[in-house]
């Protein structure tokens, strides 16, 4: 059995896993089963009392969700991970668990879109107050929090408009009132950016993305104190969302964690390839990208993430249409929503994944209408700028005499 010392990429494909105890299986086994034996009525009842270890129901354990639980946790420097459904599993499993009517939640102003409704039309209609401030200057964070704050949650980098929040500054004000620091590190991955390392509580992920990394799964993962990850499991995930993660799920996320170092340095360098030569193209108008020196959160970025991630956003001089245009005619580059596959995607946020905001809600967070945004693959570099480039200057049609 391997351990904690071992490097990134070692972790990710052996932590917690011996084939030698496994009959040899070099792949860990799927455990298909919604329930398990005891061996007598004693021993049940002693699980259910939490007075033995053990497995009893799969809404609760499953030895293949297990495995991917303890391989998050040790990828994120946390003692216990915890598998969910889906992203949204992960976000409202936390977030049922950790407030209650009367106490506030503070997030950024920038969120994914059914997270920002999770928060806004769910969250508020149960008695909780939902607060939004500006969190890339944690100065207004230490304005704000007050005795009622049980939570600060943000993404960094945000969806979709990739502003960065400081998260070791903004953890110690939470911590200073008494409140959880969650973050959404779907963006970056524990490759780029481990949060907990940075002060967070609970760090939780679209597993859907690039831990999953090829567009097959929909699956949720968070990681933090062996405390709070049992309280999420027991009550938010067992009790009041039931967002399970089905252990054909933690196998191909499994699978996914073991080429995610060779993913995350592939779109990397890809995206900052990209960023530069769209940087430089006269008719688009702002490329957000925390690799380019020109962003403004530039050097939070070089802090915060070991390499400046795989999505871009960028706005074109002729806003919504010019974008629209763009993307309709792309060869390569696959128009849908969701990120971290192997295939490069585009989306437009307003009118899809944050179409969940209005257009005033947009204008307030911040949420540009003309906005693109880049989901960069693994395809050859050289594929995509081309594309890119033909996306963005068209040649002219021939006027017809
Ligand atoms: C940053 C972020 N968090 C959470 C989610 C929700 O994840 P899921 O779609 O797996 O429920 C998404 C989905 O796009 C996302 O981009």
């Amino acid at each position: 059995m391997r351990n904690a010392t071992d490097s990134f990429a070692t972790r990710a494909i052996h932590h917690g896993y011996d084939p030698m105890q496994n009959e040899g299986a070099l792949t860990p086994p799927l455990h298909l089963t919604s329930t398990f034996a005891f061996e007598t009525a004693e021993q049940g009842g002693e699980m259910f009392a939490g007075e033995r270890g053990g497995h009893i129901y799969s809404r609760i354990s499953n030895p293949t969700t297990d495995l991917l639980e303890r391989r998050i946790a040790v990828l994120e420097g946390a003692e216990a991970g915890l598998a969910l459904a889906s992203g949204m599993g992960a976000i409202t499993s936390t977030l049922w668990t950790l407030l209650a009517p009367g106490d506030e939640v503070i997030l950024d102003k920038t969120l994914y879109g059914c997270t920002f409704s999770f928060m806004q039309h769910g969250l508020a209609k149960f008695g909780i107050t939902v607060t939004h401030i500006d969190l890339t200057d944690p100065t207004n964070l230490k304005a704000a929090i007050t005795s009622r704050t049980k939570v600060v949650y943000f993404e960094t980098p945000a969806n979709p408009n990739m502003r960065l929040v400081d998260i070791a500054a903004t953890a110690e004000i939470a911590h200073a009132a008494g409140a959880v620091v969650v973050v959404d590190n779907t963006y970056a991955t524990p490759y780029l950016t481990r949060p907990i390392e940075h002060g967070a509580d609970i760090v939780l992920h679209s597993a859907t993305k690039y831990l999953g990394g090829h567009g097959d799964v929909v699956a949720g993962l968070l990681a933090g104190s062996a405390e709070l990850v049992g309280q999420i499991r027991m009550y938010g995930m067992k009790d009041m969302t039931g967002a399970v993660m089905a252990p054909f799920n933690a196998m191909l996320i499994l699978r996914g964690l073991k080429t995610l170092e060779l993913r995350m340095d592939r779109v990397c360098s890809s995206a900052q390839t990209i960023a530069e030569m769209l940087e430089a193209v006269p008719t688009v108008a702002k490329v957000h990208y925390p690799g380019l020196p020109s962003y403004d959160q530039h050097s939070l970025a070089q802090r915060q993430m070991s390499q400046a991630g795989g999505m871009i956003a960028f706005e074109l001089e002729g806003g919504l249409d010019a974008g629209r245009q763009m993307m309709n005619r792309l060869q390569l580059i696959t128009r849908a929503v969701s990120l971290g596959d192997a295939e490069t995607l585009i989306q437009h946020p307003a009118s899809m994944t944050h179409s969940t905001y209005t257009p005033e809600e947009r204008a307030e967070h911040g949420i540009a209408e003309g906005l693109v945004r880049l989901s960069v693959g693994l395809e050859g570099v050289e594929d995509l700028l081309a594309d890119l480039r033909q996306s963005l200057s068209p040649t002219p049609v021939k006027a017809v005499a």
